[in-house]
């Protein structure tokens, strides 16, 4: 089901028993690859907050695993770049001296992603216990996919990954066994359609308790009429005209 031009990130931790760590991607890799799908990037999610181990470091990062499954794959690499750090660095030799040498749309984000995680604080938190933040999907999102693509989530949850795609012009599909949380989701999407889902901007700096950054308020989103008509998002859980099932033989 995914296009040559697609992508599949699958975003896992550590499975943690008697304080021992399996590190879950290390052992999904050759799965995948035996799928002959490309990693372009192995991202470590580094978050501040979680348990405080008494046995060993505290634990505060998961990793997404981003493949492609050609070598003609979407990445829009402008839509998430972030701020310089050093805006005003220029060249100091060579034709260019004197000129800026960062990118004017700001830099690479790189594979490392500092972003706050959804705990009891957070704007965005629900009863989902292990809920992803808007933001970090919204970076997929942006980068793999273009206006109008479909996103599929096989493991919803709370819906993270239909919200950040609806938001941006993707249409969503997924799955979840547990039906607490497709209310969740459900809840989540009709918010959002009202105009009263709040999210924790992309461009808000993580917490620093020295008082620099930039403090920018939660958003508010509200979702764009255009997502029905032109981007043709269908309703949801509406079932398909001709969808039918295929009897067991
Ligand atoms: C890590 S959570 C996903 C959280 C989600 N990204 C969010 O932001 O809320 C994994 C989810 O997969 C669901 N799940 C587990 N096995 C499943 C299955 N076989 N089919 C569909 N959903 C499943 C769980 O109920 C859980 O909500």
């Amino acid at each position: 089901m995914l296009h040559p031009q697609g992508s599949i990130c699958w975003q896992v931790g550590n499975y943690v028993k008697n304080s021992e760590i399996i590190p879950l991607d290390i052992l999904l890799y050759p799965i995948f690859a035996d799928l002959n799908l490309h990693l372009r990037n192995r991202i470590v999610w580094h978050f501040g907050h979680g348990l405080h181990a008494k046995k060993r470091f505290s634990g505060r990062y998961e990793t997404v695993l981003w493949f492609t499954k050609t070598d003609q794959y979407t990445f829009n690499l402008d839509a998430v770049r972030i701020p310089q750090k050093y805006p005003n660095k220029r060249y100091f030799k060579g034709p260019n001296k004197g000129q800026k040498s960062g990118n004017p749309l700001g830099k690479n984000p790189s594979d490392i992603w500092e972003i706050p995680n959804v705990k009891a604080n957070h704007v965005e938190k629900t009863d989902h216990p292990c809920q992803f933040p808007v933001e970090l999907i919204e970076r997929l999102v942006l980068s793999m996919t273009n206006d109008g693509d479909w996103v599929f989530d096989p493991f919803l949850g709370s819906g993270t990954t239909a919200i950040a795609s609806l938001m941006h012009n993707r249409k969503a599909i997924g799955a979840e066994i547990m039906e607490e949380y497709i209310q969740i989701t459900k809840d989540r999407i009709i918010d959002a359609e009202k105009g009263t889902l709040r999210i924790r901007p992309m461009e808000r700096e993580v917490y620093d308790p020295n008082g620099n950054g930039k403090n920018i308020p939660p958003k508010t989103i509200k979702l764009e009429k255009r997502y029905r008509t032109e981007i043709q998002q269908q309703q949801l859980f509406e079932k398909p005209e001709n969808y039918q099932q295929e009897e067991e033989q």
